[in-house]
């Protein structure tokens, strides 16, 4: 298979050709319905591959088989989970690079952040996640309530017990990457997982189900449905048979999802949107501090829930530090993520496109001065060009909502106190980065910010052993380091008469 302007290998293209099916209990399945989706190439517009249009019937399918594996595997043997996710991680890595061109293809990023970041990540994120499943540890207490009968004593303590069958929705924008986040915590756990990918980025995960088997994933541990968010999507939120519902993806959906899932009384974590803030102070290092926020915003697209969207400089040094950004802007090279030069790619739709163009058009009608960028890029693809934006009021929609795209919004501040209120006002508060070596500054700011993570002098500095998620209507719950054990098990108190 070709695409305009790139000859895809023939292994992957023909498992691109293939017709493509769902995993479901051991078994790739078609539809229910019969029905398939098609999947798109953002840099040229090509179709890719068509997959199943799951929805409800499928869902209930899958479910199904999660329930009946999870009957056995919550009572496998942790060093068994373990070494099967090690195994996992070690299969991907074997397969990288396919998976990484996969990914490009379908997601758009260049192919060097497909490989170097999301794969790297995803095998990392694998054996971090691994060794989580032999450590998962009760605690033993000695009650001193009074009503035991004499020459008795109390046995009491507590038991993590895996939650039972996760529902996962994931969104497009790192789509192997969010589908590991899921399945290693759920897996590990001894948990069984029915996992949702994005519509619009629905290959890297059905590869991924391969994968697991061929490592020995035991059938219905790990199930892959493809479809759409309103109609499979809601079906996962809405089905009884899940004990909890892991998603990423928009505030908006979240919130659906929450509602939905409440019926059930279903257990959620919600990874949700953002608005981070980049706080320059007037100490910084102006050069460093605008290169890593060019990285915080352009990184991806723009598309990344930490995108460091919003940026406060002190006002001494807001042209020098904008002459420096814009600079860092025109560095890059807008080109399809499968040319080895691309830096920027394009979004990942043409829906996701006329959004941020649409933001963008908000910007000059608001009264916004566009310092670089504005425009579209290379022609038949989704490109948005990295674009600057100042002179905008803190209400501006740019300021306020999530774009999801290559574009930044530079105002200033005069002292702390008011930086504190411009960061914080904002519904969002996933994270935000400091830029100084003002010891005494950073140390009063990083109590007073609204974000679940605050980095210093970088930006997105994400490990699989520190927490992350969201305050405020970024989301509900943390993904990453222990939040596995109290995430995706339940606690029970054990007290025995003896
Ligand atoms: P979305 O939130 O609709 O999609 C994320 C996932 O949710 C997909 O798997 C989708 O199929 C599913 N979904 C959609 N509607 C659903 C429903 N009613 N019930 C259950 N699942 C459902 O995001 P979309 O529409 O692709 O992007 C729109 C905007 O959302 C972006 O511009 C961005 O601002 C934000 N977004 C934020 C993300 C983040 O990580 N913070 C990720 C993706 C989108
Ligand atoms: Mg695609």
């Amino acid at each position: 298979m070709t695409t305009a302007s790139f000859a895809i290998p023939s292994t992957l293209a023909r498992w691109l050709d293939q017709r493509r099916q769902m995993f479901i209990g051991g078994h790739m399945v078609d539809a229910a319905g019969g029905e398939q989706l098609d999947v798109f190439n953002p840099a040229d517009a090509s179709q890719l591959a068509r997959v199943p249009l799951g929805n409800a019937d499928d869902i209930d399918l899958a479910v199904t088989a999660a329930r009946t594996a999870f009957k056995t595997w919550r009572h496998s043997r942790p060093n068994r989970r373990e070494k099967l996710l090690l195994d996992l991680a070690d299969a991907l890595e074997a397969r990288a690079d396919e998976f990484a061109l996969l990914e490009t293809l379908d997601n758009g990023k260049p192919l060097t952040f497909s490989r170097h970041m999301d794969l790297a990540l995803a095998i990392d994120f694998l054996r971090y996640t691994a060794g989580w499943a032999t450590k998962i540890e009760g605690r033993s207490m000695t009650p001193s309530m009074p009503a035991v009968p004499d020459g008795h004593r109390l046995v009491a303590y507590t038991r993590r017990e895996p939650v039972g069958v996760v529902g996962a929705i994931i969104p497009w924008n790192f789509p192997l990457l969010m589908a590991v986040w899921k399945v290693a915590p759920a897996l590990a756990a001894g948990c069984c997982i029915v996992l949702k990918p994005a519509e619009d980025t629905p290959l890297s995960a059905l590869m991924l189900a391969e994968l697991a088997d061929q490592v020995g994933f035991p059938p219905g541990t790990l199930n892959v449905v493809t479809g759409l968010g309103h109609d499979a999507g809601a079906a996962l939120a809405a089905h009884p048979g899940i004990n909890k519902i892991a998603f990423t993806g928009s505030t908006q959906v979240g919130k659906l999802i929450a509602k939905a899932a409440v019926e059930n009384m279903t257990r959620t974590t919600l990874e949700l949107g953002g608005k981070s803030p980049v706080m320059v102070l007037r100490d910084a290092n102006l050069e460093a501090a605008a290169a890593g926020a060019a990285q915080a915003i352009f990184f991806n697209q723009g598309q990344v829930c930490t995108a460091g969207s919003r940026i406060y400089v002190h006002e001494d040094v807001h042209d020098r530090f904008v002459e420096h950004l814009v600079k860092q802007a025109k560095a890059l090279t807008l080109a399809p993520g499968t040319e080895a030069d691309s830096t920027l790619g394009p979004l990942v739709s043409a829906k996701q496109q006329r959004r941020v163009l649409a933001y963008i058009d908000s910007a000059r009608q608001q009264g916004g001065v566009i310092a670089t960028g504005g425009g579209t890029g290379p022609d038949g693809g989704y490109f948005v060009e990295p674009t600057v934006i100042t002179g905008l009021a803190q209400e501006s929609r740019c300021v306020q909502e999530e774009i999801f795209g290559p574009v930044v919004v530079v105002q200033t501040f005069r002292d702390l106190d008011e930086l504190v209120a411009l960061a914080n006002d904002s519904p969002y508060g996933l994270a935000a980065s400091l830029w100084s070596n003002d010891l005494t500054a950073v140390n009063r700011l990083i109590p007073e910010i609204e974000a679940g993570s605050v980095w210093v002098n970088g930006h997105n500095l994400l490990d699989p052993c520190m927490p992350f998620g969201g305050f405020k209507q970024s989301g509900i719950g943390r993904e990453m380091g222990d939040s596995l054990v109290t995430h995706y098990t339940e606690e029970k108190s054990v007290v025995m008469l003896v």
